[in-house]
């Protein structure tokens, strides 16, 4: 799906992060093992326990490291006792920032019907590096009655062309059909550039249908009707609600996995869901979610035929219900 096939091992960074993040880890791994694939695992513990253990977030010499190998697994990262923001921001939205990670890849398998089979599947790209969460901004005069608080949304031609662009070359693989999502008509600065960049990389792909809708609309049209979608592309915040609400109107949070993708080099492969801190240990996490992420991570990796045997494994009825182990042991036996 991503890169061509090679036959050197893989270097896979492996972040278990927090919370249920190393249980649903394990049962990717266990998933990857059972088809054989070869890789060198260098671990990396990072994530909010270990900030509470040492202050560590993300040193510079593990993102040059990073730099270094062939993709990055994690779990989820995010601890209560940790003020909001510091993790999420020093870890996460740093990795993406600093390895250009520009495109946030998320497929809806589709809603799951009775007989265990998916309804149609459809796929968010997400602008990953800019938008509201570049952090421009501050506050003035805090905790003072004057006190002034601005967060403003980046939009770069480069950075919104590129990922239009990587829609748009989805779509020529997938059913031709790309949908932009956004709210030009109260965005009108950031929205204009969007339109217009949408529509002139539109014109360079003729076989291309394309759709565009608010941002309020497609909540409404994700709910009652996602079959209008197949390729959707939108900006960084718009992207991280309609991804939520993606996987919950197809299957549940704990079915929807995650590309960070920098299509040139390392990219990194997370479930969409957190580190779900009440959950731990009660053999309650899905590791669907993981497992689907350790799918697209092979795709990355060249090993795309591994890919679609998880992917199908994971469509199967016996991986609906069960402990996190079982369901990693039902696809394992199906794969
Ligand atoms: C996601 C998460 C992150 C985001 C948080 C944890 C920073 O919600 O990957 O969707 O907002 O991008
Ligand atoms: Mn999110």
């Amino acid at each position: 799906m991503f890169q061509e096939g090679s036959n050197v091992t893989h270097r896979i960074g492996i972040m278990g992060g927090d919370g249920i993040g190393p249980e649903v880890v394990a049962e990717g791994l266990k998933v990857i093992d059972a088809l054989g694939i070869e890789y060198e695992r260098i671990d990396y513990d990072l994530g909010g326990e270990r900030y509470l253990k040492d202050g560590t977030v993300l040193p510079q010499e593990i993102i040059d490291e990073w730099r270094g190998i062939d993709a990055l697994y994690a779990g989820a990262v995010g601890t209560p006792d940790v003020p909001p923001g510091l993790i999420e921001r020093g870890l996460l939205l740093k990795m993406r920032f600093e390895l250009d990670l520009y495109i946030n890849y998320r497929p809806f398998l589709g809603a799951r019907t009775d007989d265990g089979g998916v309804s149609h599947d459809f796929v968010v790209i997400r602008e990953n590096t800019e938008g509201t969460y570049a952090g421009e901004g501050g506050l003035l005069r805090a905790n003072t009655p004057h006190e002034i608080a601005t967060q403003g949304s980046v939009n770069t031609r480069m950075g919104v062309e590129r990922c239009v662009r990587y829609a748009f070359d989805l779509a020529m693989k997938r059913s031709k059909h790309v949908t932009l999502v956004h709210k030009t008509n109260v965005l009108t600065f950031s929205g204009d550039l969007w339109e217009r960049t949408f529509n002139e990389v539109a014109a360079e792909y003729p076989e291309v249908e394309t759709a565009y809708n608010h941002v309020d609309a497609a909540c409404i049209y994700f709910v009652q009707d996602p079959q209008r979608y197949d390729v959707i592309v939108t900006d960084n915040l718009f992207g991280d609600i309609l991804t939520d609400l993606g996987g919950a109107v197809s299957g549940g949070i704990g079915l929807a996995p995650t590309a960070n993708l920098n299509p040139n080099g390392m990219s990194m492969f997370e479930p969409v869901h957190g580190s779900a801190p009440d959950i731990v240990g009660t053999g309650k996490a899905n590791p669907i979610a993981a497992i689907l992420s350790g799918a697209m991570m092979l795709d990355h990796l060249g090993e795309s035929e591994a890919a679609d045997r998880i992917r199908a494994a994971c469509t199967e009825p016996e991986t609906l219900t069960g402990t996190t182990s079982e369901i990693g042991d039902a696809v394992v036996a199906r794969l």
